[in-house]
């Protein structure tokens, strides 16, 4: 540590004791370039339907999911993520309608970047809100399979960037799917389509509102552990990173987010690429459950937890939070 003066001489409370030398003096902040929203979609028309271990959060349908878009583009956010909530009669064990052209998601980033074409569109790249097994993979016999996953996987990125998603997010975590869907892009022409890969994305249990938010909880059958990474590992996140950066993943993410801020400051430290934290749904739903209740300031917790990502050295975080910090940084 470097030498500091000793109290009385040095008295740290001297550079907290006004507002503005707090201000002048902070290390981190928080911008609406931070944020990534993240949105579901349902079938339909002028639909919004409560989503209950989400509150505040609504699946929404696709008109109703752009206009949404274009009153948060308008005031200053860079990108959404879209996540569909698929009719149940469309979920198969082989999972084709994840590289439907008419899917929800793809359909909805056609009219986003016709619409608001200055907003980014990411969509995650996993056949779970497709597969009546609720895996993100194929299965068979019980097991995940790696390399006919790689196979599905590709041909939904590439109807994703036909449909002009500007980022891809694998959120799968099969063996090699970064350098397949790179070299489909890159086969194809998709240039300058970004790959965030969800790299470090570990076995957790705050996944449980998403999946009922896309229908896939009552339908998955076993867990995720064969693919997504234990949570007792640090040095495991890394390698993965270190692979999705080698087979051409633009920037990483650490998922979920809280309980990995060491994760988030190590890649950052390690590898020095834009990094990025998912603020996930059971980490969101903890929140509102807490301020409901009346026991923390639900406007100050959602702006400290979204500050933590920052000072772990992220570039960005995917938050459901969203619109309320945009509404707090306005206020
Ligand atoms: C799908 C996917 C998941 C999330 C994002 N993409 C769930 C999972 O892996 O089961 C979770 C997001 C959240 O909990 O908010 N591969």
């Amino acid at each position: 540590m470097l030498a500091l003066a000793d109290f009385p001489y040095r008295r740290a409370r001297r550079m907290r004791s006004n507002k503005w030398i707090r201000d002048l003096t902070e290390e981190t902040s928080l911008s609406v370039n931070d944020l990534i929203w993240p949105i579901f979609l349902i079938e339909g028309n002028d639909k919004s339907e409560n989503i209950q271990s989400l509150p505040g959060v609504s699946r929404l349908s696709i008109d109703k999911a752009v206009e949404a878009s274009k009153i948060m583009f308008d005031r200053g956010l860079g990108c959404v993520a879209l996540f569909p909530s698929t009719p149940p009669k469309l979920k198969t064990e082989s999972c084709e309608e994840a590289w439907n052209p008419n899917n929800l998601v793809n359909k909805a980033t056609r009219i986003i970047k016709k619409e608001v074409p200055g907003l980014g569109v990411m969509l995650d790249v996993a056949l779970d809100p497709y597969n009546s097994l609720g895996h993100d993979g194929l299965v068979k016999d019980n097991k995940i399979l790696n390399d006919e996953t790689l196979d599905a996987l590709s041909k939904q990125a590439l109807t994703q960037a036909i449909s002009g998603a500007d980022i891809l997010g694998p959120s799968d975590m099969m063996d090699g799917r970064v350098a397949k869907i790179r070299s489909t892009l890159e086969k194809n022409n998709f240039k300058d389509t970004m790959i965030m890969s969800y790299s470090a994305k570990f076995a957790s249990s705050f996944y449980g509102p998403f999946r009922d938010a896309v229908g896939a909880s009552g339908i998955l059958k076993g867990d995720k552990k064969t693919y997504q990474i234990n949570p007792a590992n640090s040095n495991e996140a890394i390698r993965e990173i270190a692979a999705d950066l080698r087979e051409g993943a633009d920037m990483v993410m650490v998922k979920p987010g809280m309980p990995y801020l060491d994760i988030c400051r190590r890649i950052k430290d390690t590898f020095g690429v834009p990094t990025f934290a998912y603020q996930v749904s059971g980490e969101y739903a903890m929140i509102e459950a807490a301020a409901s209740n009346g026991w923390i300031d639900r406007e100050a917790a959602i702006m400290e937890s979204i500050l933590s990502f920052k000072r772990a050295g992220c570039d960005g975080i995917l938050t459901y939070f969203a619109p309320q910090i945009i509404n707090n940084l306005e206020a």
